[in-house]
């Protein structure tokens, strides 16, 4: 295989879409993908079988799902549409969410607008890093409750909020504690309501029972609301990895292996999480023989994805595989330095391999200019 390279593994995908659909049905609620975590489309319609839908961050993936996941619900949230955009949505999409009382007002009487819904913040997340933190102070993402009063819902059908990452059930629990606090008065006059992503429901360990009691004795309480939730990582939580090859090895201080993969082009979240992807037979620094420190073929001091340890030398050739590499990964590539981007492969459940996409150096330039 060409490195380097995002290898799918279908099988995988399947035991995650498996337990999203056991939650589905236990719970009486609708799970969407967030395209934002993984787009891959050659897998929508797997995908398809078990999920109700997709939820997109904007135009370009509302229309990603409309041809590739048709007859599907299609819902889209922007912190900010324009005209042009909505032109395009209201064809596509059954459901949009709007981010502020300032653009529902622009928009309510837009032609044929599908059913709407308004981001709140619920003022509760207990996500640590700032980053990825949508009730930080200052946050642009959802209407606080104090800037909210009853006349600004009038026609909206749907409350939407968004406030965790990678969380358990628990987690869920006390935010929706907080949720109904603030924002539990608007719900009779809705039809929908939206928990937006963050539930790390596939990961071993994930209290599912707890989750199926949260949603069921929600939806117990409030039986005429359609409850959404709408996890990317969870769809395609350590069903792919990414495969590469050392290109050089230094000897210095710190032995630094160079690989065909970069943490700025490959793997961005690698550097603005951060965090430390799984390496198949490496350890933490010192628990094995050799320790390197991997790094990227970029001009980028810190495009380093971490240091590891291995059982043997490192030499030219060698070939490393990542894991939980098909999230938030391909969806955020870059071609900075003209670095190629890494193909895309599956591996289906019969073992075989099949490369679903090339990329080459008109990809690269096609973006920087005229074609
Ligand atoms: C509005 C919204 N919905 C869903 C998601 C998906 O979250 P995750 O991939 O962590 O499940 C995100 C992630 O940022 C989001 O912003």
């Amino acid at each position: 295989m060409k490195t380097p390279c995002y290898l799918l593994d279908e099988a995988k995908f399947e035991r995650n879409l498996k337990i999203l659909a056991g939650v589905r049905r236990r719970a009486g609620v609708k799970i969407l993908l967030a395209q934002k975590a993984f787009s891959c489309f050659p897998l929508y319609p797997l995908i398809a079988r078990y999920l109700d839908g997709t939820t997109a961050s904007g135009e370009h993936e509302a229309r990603l799902a409309h041809e590739e996941m048709p007859g599907r619900e299609n819902h889209v949230f922007n912190p900010a549409f324009t005209e042009q955009e909505m032109r395009s949505i209201v064809k596509w999409c059954d459901h949009v969410i709007f981010n502020s009382v300032a653009q529902w007002r622009r928009f309510r009487g837009f032609p044929r607008l599908p059913s709407a819904g308004l981001r709140v913040n619920p003022g509760y997340s207990e996500v640590e890093h700032e980053i990825y933190n949508p009730c930080a102070p200052g946050s642009r993402l959802g209407v606080p409750r104090d800037r909210l009063c009853a006349a600004d819902l009038e026609g909206l059908e749907g409350l939407h909020f968004h406030s965790m990452c990678e969380q358990g059930a628990d987690v869920l629990q006390r935010t929706l504690a907080h949720f109904e606090r603030l924002f539990g008065e608007f719900l009779p006059r809705m039809k929908w309501v939206n928990f937006g992503g963050g539930h790390h429901i596939t990961r071993r360990g994930y209290d599912v029972a707890l989750l199926v009691r949260i949603l069921k004795d929600f939806r117990r309480r409030h039986p005429w609301l359609e409850v959404y939730l709408e996890p990317g990582e969870a769809v395609a939580l350590d069903a792919g990895t990414l495969v590469t090859t050392v290109r050089e090895v230094l000897d210095y201080d710190i032995p630094v292996a160079i690989l065909d993969a970069s943490a700025e082009c490959h793997m961005p979240d690698v550097l603005a999480m951060p965090y430390r992807p799984s390496i198949v037979g490496a350890g933490a620094p010192g628990e094995k023989r050799r320790t390197y420190r991997l790094g990227g073929p970029t001009c980028l001091a810190g495009d380093v994805i971490g240091d590891y340890s291995f059982a043997r030398r490192l030499k030219q050739g060698d070939v490393l595989v990542l894991r939980d590499m098909a999230i938030y990964s391909f969806v955020k590539n870059n071609t900075f330095n003209g670095i190629p981007l890494p193909s895309i492969a599956l591996r289906a459940k019969n073992g075989r391999i099949r490369v679903l996409r090339e990329f080459s150096y008109a990809d690269f330039k096609s973006r920087l200019g005229p074609a």
